[in-house]
């Protein structure tokens, strides 16, 4: 009997399928835990002890956030710094922290922000994307937002602008009222507040150094 080659053995094919197969299986259930391990949010001590965290716990609305060019990795990355003041206070407790954001997270959904907006890149692409918005220069102390909205702090010109956003018209595009409530704003400025330190590998892009979505044209 002729020696048959291994090429043509179909024995040889299915052993190969079978391995490569298992091998893939283990390699996306590492995958799949690495990844989780990566993106789970941190806690307040995490905060507390500096440890960095892709997602930083809620708490981290008692800390600024700034954003500094990483050489290594290319692009711009989250710095929490100093404690500072949200709403008058910096000492949130982890659970009022987490309620504050839940209620910022299911105001989003209710008033249906990804309507116009994106958040983490995900939504309509009528009005800016939301992911980096508390970072937006306009906000700040030499932006216009705040003289506009006659508040004196980046997150009570927000909350202002949230309440009543046609009464500011800043840009060609409007925002409509949405009956969005003091509390309510509140907890979705919060809820812009975490987001904007999550570590997103840079996006979106360049967002620093443009005047972002309020003054820029
Ligand atoms: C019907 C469309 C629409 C919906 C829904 C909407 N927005 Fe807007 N939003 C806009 C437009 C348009 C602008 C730009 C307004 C301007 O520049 O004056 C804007 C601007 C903003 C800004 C300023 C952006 C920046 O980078 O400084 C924030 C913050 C904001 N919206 C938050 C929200 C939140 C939070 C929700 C959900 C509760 C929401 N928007 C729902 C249309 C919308």
């Amino acid at each position: 009997m002729a020696k048959k080659s291994v090429w043509s053995d179909n024995r040889f094919w299915q052993r190969t399928a079978a391995w490569i197969t298992g091998f893939a299986s283990i390699l996306l259930i590492w995958l799949t835990f690495d990844t989780n391990a990566q993106i789970a949010m941190g806690n307040d001590s995490d905060l507390k002890n500096g440890v960095t965290k892709r997602v930083p716990g809620p708490t981290v609305i008692n800390y600024k956030i700034t954003y500094e060019m990483d050489k290594k990795r290319q692009h711009e990355v989250p710095v929490i710094g100093e404690k500072e003041k949200f709403f008058g206070r910096d000492d949130y407790s982890e659970e009022e922290a987490t309620e504050l954001l839940h209620l910022g997270k299911l105001g989003s959904q209710s008033k249906n922000c990804m309507n116009c907006h994106t958040l983490l890149g995900n939504g309509a692409y009528y009005a800016p994307d939301l992911t980096k918005a508390w970072l937006d220069p306009a906000w700040g102390p030499t932006g216009s937002m705040q003289a506009m909205t006659g508040k004196s702090t980046k997150e009570e010109a927000m909350a202002e602008f949230l309440q009543n956003p046609s009464q500011y018209p800043t840009h060609a595009r409007m925002m409509p009222n949405l009956g969005i409530t003091a509390e309510e704003a509140k907890g979705l400025v919060a809820f812009l507040k975490h987001m904007s330190s999550i570590d997103t590998n840079g996006f979106p892009r360049n967002f620093g150094k443009i005047q972002g979505a309020v003054n820029g044209k």
